[in-house]
């Protein structure tokens, strides 16, 4: 793994937005595995104003995103909701581009993301409980999509979306690990200081299962991108 500390999270967006922009000019047709929640906005941001800039197409593109919550009381939540209003809208990327993964036969959520081609460029962010997409702590390696039962650290930091820690879902449905670790290049980004423990864990360079962003350490090609509060234990 490559770990990368910057001093600010605009540079991180600056050069991981640059990474996604490069690989759409040289792959029209690229497949990208994206995340949700606050870390990667500022990138998706920055993305959306380098596309428009250098007057690249996205209609070619295929996206499939990690996560979904299950039984969602707020349909504004929902994380193709959020995809929808930072990157598909602002870039014109049609519906039917775009996957999400199903509740009903969540595995073949990986056949078809293997029917095109497997993900070029996967976008991670990390849970402070090290998490990955929404596999907690205890997930098996060789877990492809599937239901789980949030952790209660998850619902909790999630709980900040929702009017109270009541009405966040209790499960979703989220790409495994093995499909994961399938993705042909990943990008992880953490950011801030509660994210310390996590990264520090997911950088002890040994996979195990109660760090479940460990397992990249068996990754050929993940960079790390680090602020300096989530790099804090690492010095
Ligand atoms: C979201 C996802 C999660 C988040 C993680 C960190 O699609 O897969 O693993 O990346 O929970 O969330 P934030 O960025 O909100 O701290």
């Amino acid at each position: 793994m490559q770990v990368i500390i910057k001093k600010t999270i605009e540079e991180i967006a600056n050069e991981v937005s640059e990474k996604f922009a490069t690989l759409i000019e040289k792959k029209p047709k690229a497949v990208l595995g994206l995340a949700t929640g606050s870390t990667p906005i500022p990138t998706y941001q920055k993305l959306v104003e380098k596309i428009k800039k250098r007057g690249l197409r996205v209609d070619g593109l295929t996206t499939f995103n990690l996560d979904e919550y299950v039984n969602l009381k707020f349909p504004k939540e929902s994380y193709r909701h959020f995809m929808e209003e930072h990157l598909f809208h602002p870039l014109g990327i049609k519906r039917e581009q775009t996957h999400f993964p199903p509740e009903v036969n969540p595995e073949g959520y990986d056949e078809l993301i293997q029917k095109h081609g497997g993900i070029d460029l996967q976008i991670l962010g990390i849970g402070s409980n090290g998490h990955i997409a929404f596999n907690e702590a205890n997930t098996p390696f060789d877990a492809k999509t599937h239901i789980v039962d949030l952790a209660p650290s998850t619902r909790s930091d999630n709980s900040r979306f929702f009017p109270s820690l009541d009405d966040v879902p209790t499960q979703a449905v989220t790409m495994g690990l093995a499909t994961i670790m399938e993705a042909k290049e990943i990008i992880l980004i953490a950011t801030g200081a509660n994210k310390m423990k996590a990264v520090k864990a997911m950088l002890s360079g040994v996979a195990t299962p109660s760090c479940p962003a460990s397992i990249l350490n068996h990754h050929p090609n993940v960079t790390v991108y680090l602020d300096e509060g989530a790099a804090g234990l690492l010095y």
